[in-house]
């Protein structure tokens, strides 16, 4: 078995330094792997925007070029504001033509967009990507070769900082996850983690190389089946990185979920309701890591900004009590 314990000193997560000023980065860090990232990263997933694809922006070479520039300008704006974990995959669209709701068509991807961006990287920013997904379902074990291979060229790089094996409907992990490991022998990969899976996936793959993080749907009234993951991977000093924290049942679709008492509670605190699912996600634990996806500059600030939200118990209480999907 294999654990990460990097995390027991959770000094790293105190908001403020030594002298007691006020931290520019009031959620805390977290060591993911060898690299210590705030816990408000970004998600990749809607820089091409969310919803109906007749909403997004049409397919004309002005529209192209803006929606490049419009990405470029996004990316940097995260960095600037602090971001140093972005989350992406090979799959993700930028902008363009999007495609169906899994969003697979694109005149432009995340990961080129990124490389676009902020290439060469600074050494603070952990990439991380996830390989499994294809058109037509999962890959198989001797596709994620070619799968990394893609993400290290798309994004411009010599080693992926963390891949996470995205699983669907595999009673084991073991043979994908065996090959991501082979891979991270060789150098291609330094982390790994695990995207979509339950408690018997996360020990099948301890058993064949360390684990630094889990990628599951939650969130406020929202996948809560994985409080028992979240649970473990505190205890065991893994990154528990939910995926939909802002939209929830809003899942592909987008948008924030409508919920009266995140409403009431975003009231109460002068803010909004994306910010307080995002500083419930927080308030899980000191190994859970934001990743709110958008498109939009003014919400990116915004989602950075609910790190500094503090809920009360009560709050906490409510928001916990909403019955999940
Ligand atoms: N492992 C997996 O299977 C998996 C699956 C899904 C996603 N992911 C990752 O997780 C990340 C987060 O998930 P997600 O992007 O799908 O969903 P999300 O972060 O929960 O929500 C994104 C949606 O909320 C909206 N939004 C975000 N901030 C907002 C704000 N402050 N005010 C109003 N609306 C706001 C966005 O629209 P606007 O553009 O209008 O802001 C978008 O429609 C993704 O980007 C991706 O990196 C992983």
């Amino acid at each position: 078995m294999h654990r990460t314990d990097v995390n027991t000193d959770l000094a790293s997560t105190v908001a403020s330094d030594e002298a007691g000023r006020k931290s520019p980065n009031p959620a805390g860090s977290w060591r993911l792997g060898d690299q210590l990232v705030n816990r408000i990263g970004f998600g990749t997933k809607r820089l091409g925007g969310s919803g109906p694809i007749a909403h997004r922006p049409a397919g004309t070479p002005d529209a192209l070029a803006a929606g490049s520039e419009r990405v470029t300008a996004l990316l940097r704006q995260a960095v600037e504001l602090g971001v140093n974990h972005l989350d992406t995959a090979a799959f993700y669209p930028s902008y363009g033509r999007a495609g169906d709701k899994h969003g697979f068509d694109s005149v432009d991807w995340a990961n080129d967009a990124i490389r676009r961006a902020l290439a060469p990287y600074s050494d603070n920013l952990l990439i991380a990507t996830k390989v499994g997904p294809l058109e037509h379902g999962l890959a198989r074990p001797d596709q994620l070769r070619g799968l990394v291979e893609d993400n290290l060229r798309q994004l411009g790089l010599e080693t992926l900082d963390l891949v996470y094996l995205r699983q669907t409907g595999l009673t084991s992990v073991a043979e994908h996850f065996g090959i991501l490991a082979e891979l991270r022998e060789a150098g291609m990969i330094r982390h790994l983690g695990l995207s979509n899976v339950r408690g018997e996936h996360l020990a099948q793959a301890q058993e064949i190389a360390p684990v630094v993080a889990v990628q599951n749907r939650y969130g406020v009234g929202f996948g809560r089946v994985n409080d028992t993951m979240l649970a473990t991977c505190g205890a065991q000093g893994i990154a528990f990185v939910p995926f939909f924290a802002v939209t929830a049942t809003g899942r592909e679709e987008g948008g924030v979920a409508d919920s009266d008492p995140v409403v009431a509670i975003a009231r109460e605190h002068g803010a909004t309701p994306a910010q307080i699912r995002i500083a419930w996600t927080l308030a899980k634990g000191s190994h859970v890591l934001a990743i709110p996806g958008t498109s939009n500059p003014a919400h990116l600030a915004e989602n950075l900004a609910a790190g500094s939200i503090q809920l009360s118990a009560e709050q906490l209480a409510v928001l916990d009590a909403i019955p999940s999907d």
